[in-house]
């Protein structure tokens, strides 16, 4: 029994949900030995409007205890300006359960969805580690003489050895496990000679110890230039939080958009793991029935095969590309079909893939 909380959020994260939950209870519909159970969690902009519970202090390490994954869609509604429930969640799941690894594959799955002249599914097929839990995002700072003509803004980056050794070596065990040759390590360790020098040095001693895997280093403003000159010489890429956040939009892009992005969080140690598409709640067509629910779905094989069921997240992943290749697509991706009619797709194509 694989046991998923699930949070659906706000905007569209509550409709792209609802078809990841509709495409993996299909598959379990054909495939009697994939058990699941699901506990819904309402937390979001609707829950805190009415009772002003973002994420309850206590909660997460109980969540924890009682599944095997989470399954999040997206938080941030315009009705709560200041997004504070939306920190909750996210600051609760990621840094309160320490889930250090986000992981984000960057798979082109068509080329006419790569913006790159001549790329295909061979050229765009990486992995981004982007540490989450430090970096420039642990809001670690503050503001002095705020609003006056003297006003500082200090914003500090926390680099702390376990936490950069750990990401890492999360980024060789996976390459070393997934047959992977190639792992780029990314900084900017030439300018940020204290908080970086840590990830040059700490890189070093771990690459040693893989010394099967080819190791490659590039300043990150060489790597962005990089991924769009030559996204094939790229397999695995390990790097910072804010980074991380911005080379992995970058991937999104080259594999067709926001709207096909996974990712997973996970603390390996741990053993729970948070999965979630990349997009946020999208306001401005939340309800419209045109969010495009790959992501979300990709999101689900993604969290499948880290909880050990390979083929079935298979399935899912032949699926998606079954309806690219028809064209059963919503408009971002040059469909005509609303965020249900791609979910019937995908059901019907579980059904018949997993069986
Ligand atoms: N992990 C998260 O929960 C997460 C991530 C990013 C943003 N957010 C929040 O989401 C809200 C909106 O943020 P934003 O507008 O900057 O980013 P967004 O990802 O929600 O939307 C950016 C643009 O992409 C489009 N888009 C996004 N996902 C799509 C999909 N699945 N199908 C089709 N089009 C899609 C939107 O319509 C919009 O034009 C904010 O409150 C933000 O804080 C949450």
């Amino acid at each position: 029994m694989l046991r998923i909380a699930v949070l659906p959020g706000d905007g569209i994260g509550k409709e792209v949900i609802d078809v990841g939950v509709d495409v993996m209870n299909a598959l379990a519909e054909v495939r009697p030995d994939l058990k699941l159970q699901y506990e819904w969690l309402d937390y979001g902009a609707d829950r805190y409007l009415r009772d002003g519970v973002g994420f309850p202090d206590d909660e997460r390490n109980a969540i924890a205890e009682r599944n095997d994954a989470i399954f999040l869609g997206a938080v941030g509604d315009p009705r709560v300006p200041s997004n504070e429930h939306a920190r909750q969640i996210i600051l609760e799941t990621r840094f309160g359960l320490d889930l250090y690894v986000n992981l984000r594959p960057c798979k082109l799955l068509d080329a006419r969805f790569c913006p790159l002249k001549d790329k295909g599914p061979d050229d765009v097929d990486f992995t981004v580690f982007r540490e989450n839990t430090e970096g420039l995002y642990t809001g670690v700072g503050g503001i002095f003489k705020k609003g006056t003509a003297d006003e500082v803004a200090i914003q500090s980056s926390i680099n702390t050895r376990k936490g950069v050794e750990r990401i890492i070596r999360a980024a060789y065990e996976f390459a070393d496990k997934h047959g992977k040759k190639r792992v780029c390590m990314s900084d900017k360790s030439n300018a940020l000679r204290y908080g970086h020098d840590v990830w040059m040095r700490v890189w070093k001693l771990v690459a040693a110890e893989y010394p099967a895997i080819e190791s490659r280093h590039l300043y990150v403003d060489v790597l962005a230039m990089e991924l769009v000159r030559h996204p094939e010489d790229f397999e695995v890429i390990v790097t910072s939080n804010l980074f991380g956040d911005i080379i992995t939009d970058l991937g999104a892009a080259l594999q067709g958009g926001l709207g096909m992005a996974a990712s997973a969080n996970m603390n390996p140690e741990r053993g729970i793991g948070m999965f979630e598409p990349v997009h946020g709640s999208a306001p401005d067509i939340a309800g419209q029935d045109k969010a495009n629910p790959i992501a979300a779905v990709a999101s689900t094989a993604l969290m499948l095969q880290s909880l050990g069921r390979t083929a079935d997240g298979a399935v899912i992943e032949q699926a998606i590309a079954l309806a690219l290749a028809e064209n059963a697509t919503t408009p971002d991706l040059g469909g005509n079909l609303g965020t249900r009619g791609v979910r019937d797709f995908l059901v019907d194509a579980v059904r018949r893939l997993g069986a």
